[in-house]
């Protein structure tokens, strides 16, 4: 997805311009470029295709400047070229713009303008912003993004230089997220604090409506009507090293083998041994309310969404509250009816995400309370949300989600376990729950300390073209989960079912083609998955395994089989994930594909 850096500052801004840009290449982009303006104004466009470093061959060594942007583009509007690649000029080279989000009325606006002359240079929708720009200028930079602000209709995230104006950065925000790197005789712009964290770690986070006016020596915040808002700069704890590799191949592998430490840091503080219950502080939410609760809503999107569905079980098994999962894509369009005593839970790594973004808007307008499950501290879902928990799993990186799904899974046991003990859970039952939560860390390490039996089990299967993944009850979403990852990263077809619904359909697809990758939880639905792996076998079907250590059948009816500690049965999907995780890393890796950033994929999907 897009990104955006802004630099004024005494550094080169070339460097620290394409330094941010590479920081944000885990968002996904096709295109990239950049703007610096030189001392005595004038502005220089570099754009390139492809990778961050085509871009960086193509900026003289050491261009300086008194200040510039930058851009990571994902096409939505126009195809990938140089011409549709950000910052986009006005014509007389003045004005340059990058623009995340989509202007929805832009045709309207480029039809206007051209009948005037303007002769345009890209088929984006956001080249009309730096024309606009140029047009509305009268006194200031400030003014003339201003006036233009009130002609666009749809989302944006900008950033604005001018030869008329050295030195200065013009931002704004409305829908898509902008954030001020606060430093000593330096300022940054970003759409994501991890493009400026190597500088500097306080920041300042716009909201929609918001536009900010930068130089080197200071930030001023304002609103669409020219008055100034005062903001609080925070301080970011994110450790650039959490978001370099640490010495793994690919950003995934690292965060696959971080789980145990990131589901720690989920629970951290939030089980409670003296009452047996788990405490969750940013809810906004009295006790009363809490126990009004009588129905559980998740929207969410992708992996978010499987969490999600496991999660509503999990809910619903523990704490007895009917809970629902639905795509955030459908919810909003859907004109919901927002039942009394719902509580809505936005599930989203990013924050960012438009599909929930805008479900979550939708939902509040009709007078729903939602929380938000969030990772990114400050997101944009987060802060709208009515209150929330966060994740705390560290930057993800890698487009394939991996941590941030176990650790929304084990925010949904903290919620199912707070929720039991405000009803029927007893003191003795909460003890093992918070026991058996506190085992998983060690049986993960077991799980990861055997990623080379999965990297030889892959190895046999990667060059399949299809597969099916087959689970029932709590590893159903498990199974989602895991086609999702294989098909996302390896571009190998893979459907996920209930086990139970082969018959219904997917059987036909079954032969010596086709394996199947089958999760069997010792739980009572154990024997019935069983039965649907002979029914694989009696049809030439491959399976792959992943079962509870000691469980002799399954080992003497799957071709293969990888073996997870012993749990308490609603442990199974955290612990069952990851083997699947571990399987699509090593089949991607077989095929030699770009596992980090997969085709096509962004990480944060900040558009319709
Ligand atoms: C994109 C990512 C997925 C992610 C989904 C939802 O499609 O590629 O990995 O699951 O968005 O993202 P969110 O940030 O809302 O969890």
């Amino acid at each position: 997805m897009c990104g955006i850096v802004g630099y004024c500052g005494y550094r080169r801004t070339a460097q620290v311009l394409l330094e941010g840009l590479k920081r944000l290449e885990y968002r996904g982009y096709d295109s990239a470029g950049i703007c610096i303006q030189s001392t005595a104004g004038a502005l220089d466009v570099v754009k390139r295709t492809g990778k961050i470093s085509n871009l960086q061959n193509a900026v003289q060594e050491g261009a300086e400047g008194a200040c510039g942007i930058g851009h990571t583009r994902w096409a939505t509007h126009g195809e990938v070229n140089e011409s549709n690649a950000h910052p986009h000029n006005d014509a007389a080279d003045e004005f340059s713009v990058v623009h995340n989000g989509i202007i929805e009325n832009y045709l309207q606006l480029k039809q206007g303008l051209e009948a005037e002359g303007t002769v345009f240079r890209s088929t984006t929708d956001s080249e009309v912003i730096a024309h606009l720009v140029a047009k509305n200028y009268r006194d200031s930079l400030e003014q003339a993004v201003r006036d233009t602000l009130f002609l666009l209709k749809g989302t944006y995230g900008i950033a604005v230089i001018s030869s008329r104006e050295p030195g200065r950065i013009i931002g704004a925000r409305n829908g898509s997220p902008l954030v001020i790197g606060v430093g000593d005789n330096e300022m940054f712009l970003a759409s994501d604090v991890t493009a400026v964290l190597a500088y500097t770690r306080q920041a300042v986070y716009l909201n929609d409506g918001e536009m900010v006016s930068i130089t080197d020596k200071e930030f001023t915040t304002l609103d669409l009507h020219d008055r100034i808002i005062q903001k609080q700069i925070e301080l970011i704890d994110w450790e650039l090293e959490q978001i370099e590799r640490q010495g793994y191949k690919h950003f995934m592998e690292k965060e696959i083998h971080e789980q145990p430490e990131s589901i720690y840091r989920a629970f951290q503080g939030r089980l409670n041994t003296e009452t047996a219950a788990a405490h969750l502080g940013g809810l906004n939410m009295t006790l009363q309310e809490l126990r009004q609760v009588e129905r559980i809503r998740v929207i969410a999107a992708g992996t978010s969404y499987h969490a999600g569905m496991i999660g509503c079980t999990l809910l619903e098994q523990i704490a007895r509250i009917p809970s629902y999962a639905e795509l955030s894509s459908e919810v909003r369009y859907r004109n919901p009816v927002i039942e009394p005593n719902s509580l809505y839970i936005a599930v989203s790594q990013s924050g960012e995400t438009a599909d929930t973004l805008y479900a979550l808007r939708e939902l509040k307008r009709k007078g729903a309370k939602v929380l938000g499950m969030c990772n990114v501290v400050g997101s944009t879902i987060a802060r709208e949300s009515d209150g929330g928990v966060y994740l705390h799993s560290g930057p993800e990186i890698a487009v394939a989600s991996t941590k941030a799904f176990t650790s929304q899974l084990s925010v949904f046991y903290l919620l199912s376990l707070m929720f039991a003990r405000m009803k029927h859970c007893s003191m003795e039952d909460g003890l093992k729950f918070i026991s058996a939560l506190q085992e998983v860390y060690d049986q993960i390490r077991d799980i990861l300390g055997r990623a080379s039996d999965i990297r030889d089990i892959a190895k046999k299967y990667s060059h399949y073209r299809h597969m099916l993944f087959l689970g029932r009850g709590k590893t159903f979403p498990v199974a989602l989960e895991g086609a999702l990852k294989l098909k996302e990263i390896s571009y190998i077809h893979a459907e996920g079912y209930s086990a139970a619904e082969i018959k219904h359909g997917p059987i036909a697809l079954i032969d010596e083609h086709t394996p199947s990758v089958v999760l069997v939880p010792d739980d009572f639905l154990r024997d019935k998955v069983i039965s649907n792996m002979k029914e694989v076998k009696a049809r030439k079907g491959k399976i792959f395994a992943v079962a509870v250590e000691g469980d002799r059948e399954v080992q003497d009816i799957a071709d293969d089989v990888f073996f997870v500690p012993k749990a308490w049965e609603h442990i199974y999907p955290l612990l069952m994930v990851v083997p699947l995780q571990l399987f699509s890393y090593y089949c991607a890796l077989e095929l030699g594909c770009d596992v980090d950033r997969p085709r096509n994929l962004a990480k944060s999907v900040t558009v319709e």
